[in-house]
């Protein structure tokens, strides 16, 4: 069965947890419905893990578009969300509803996710909502906002930066927003939005008071290894595993040990082996 946002405010309403990775291909998005992820989101992110941009900025909606289509057909009973990326929002709500819109009807995406909880961002959250699109609202650490925060940086350190959040959070909520995520906080932080809000709030890095956890798979599966952030639990090292086998395939192939031609040659009737054999003579 589909999941859907109704799905989403069930399990917060009954206290089960709410699972969400990212995905940013095919094979990924099967795996990770196969496994019961509840959601996947198509993260910006991509930019770093799967293009090997050295931020988020250069990505774009094209590409963005590709891979959520890519993990909609690996994934077609999760709830899939998109996320929008630089400057696919920012200038004007008229650009915010349009590129929203491609989310939704070209890549069959179920929500879209954008990033601040500014007056402006938040006015962008009402346009899209108010046309019948799901957003997920993100603050904290919001990696399009790197250049002001001074690079990625955990976010509300200090009660006065945690009342900021938390407008920020009240904010986007009465702006129409169908969820919020919270990135790179202190766990009492992620506990105090939780406890203020009445809709779901997920957290990566905001401790585990959250109706739910957000993990980059790259991360977990021990894929992206340029650094790891402290909130990252590795539950696979995938990464040196492919290593291995590459290299072990490269020996192989170097030293004759592969291919096997009576495992891995298509067979021929001994007849027609003969004739090419004496082809070959
Ligand atoms: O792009 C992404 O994967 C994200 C997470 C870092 C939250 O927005």
């Amino acid at each position: 069965m589909k999941k859907t946002i109704l799905d989403l405010n069930r399990m917060v309403e009954t206290g089960e947890k709410i699972t969400w990775l990212t995905g940013y291909d095919y094979l990924t998005a099967k795996y990770e419905e196969r496994a019961g992820v509840d959601m996947i989101l198509v993260g910006d992110s991509l930019g770093m893990v799967t293009l090997g941009y050295e931020t988020t900025y250069p990505v774009t909606m094209e590409e963005m578009l590709i891979h959520c289509k890519a993990v909609r057909r690996g994934a077609p009973n999760t709830f899939v969300i998109g996320d929008m990326p630089y400057m696919s929002y920012q200038a004007s709500d008229e650009e915010a509803v349009r590129n929203a819109g491609r989310f939704t009807k070209e890549a069959l995406c179920d929500a879209v996710k954008l990033e601040g909880g500014g007056e402006e961002i938040c006015k962008r959250i009402r346009a899209i909502a108010s046309v019948g699109m799901l957003v997920f609202g993100h603050i904290g650490l919001t990696p399009q906002f790197a250049a002001t925060m001074g690079g990625y940086k955990a976010q509300g350190k200090s009660a006065a930066a945690a009342q900021k959040l938390l407008d920020e959070a009240i904010r986007i909520q009465e702006a129409g927003a169908c969820a919020l995520l919270v990135e790179g906080v202190p766990d009492v932080v992620g506990e105090l939005i939780t406890g203020k809000l009445s809709i779901p709030v997920l957290g990566i890095g905001a401790g585990s008071h959250t109706h739910g956890q957000l993990l980059i798979f790259a991360d977990m599966v021990g894929l992206y290894d340029n650094f790891t952030p402290k909130f990252v639990k590795k539950y696979a090292e995938v990464g040196r595993e492919m290593e291995r086998a590459f290299r072990e395939y490269c020996e192989d192939v170097r030293a004759g040990r592969f291919p096997v031609n009576d495992i891995h040659a298509y067979k021929i009737s001994d007849a027609e082996r003969a004739k090419i054999e004496e082809m070959m003579r």
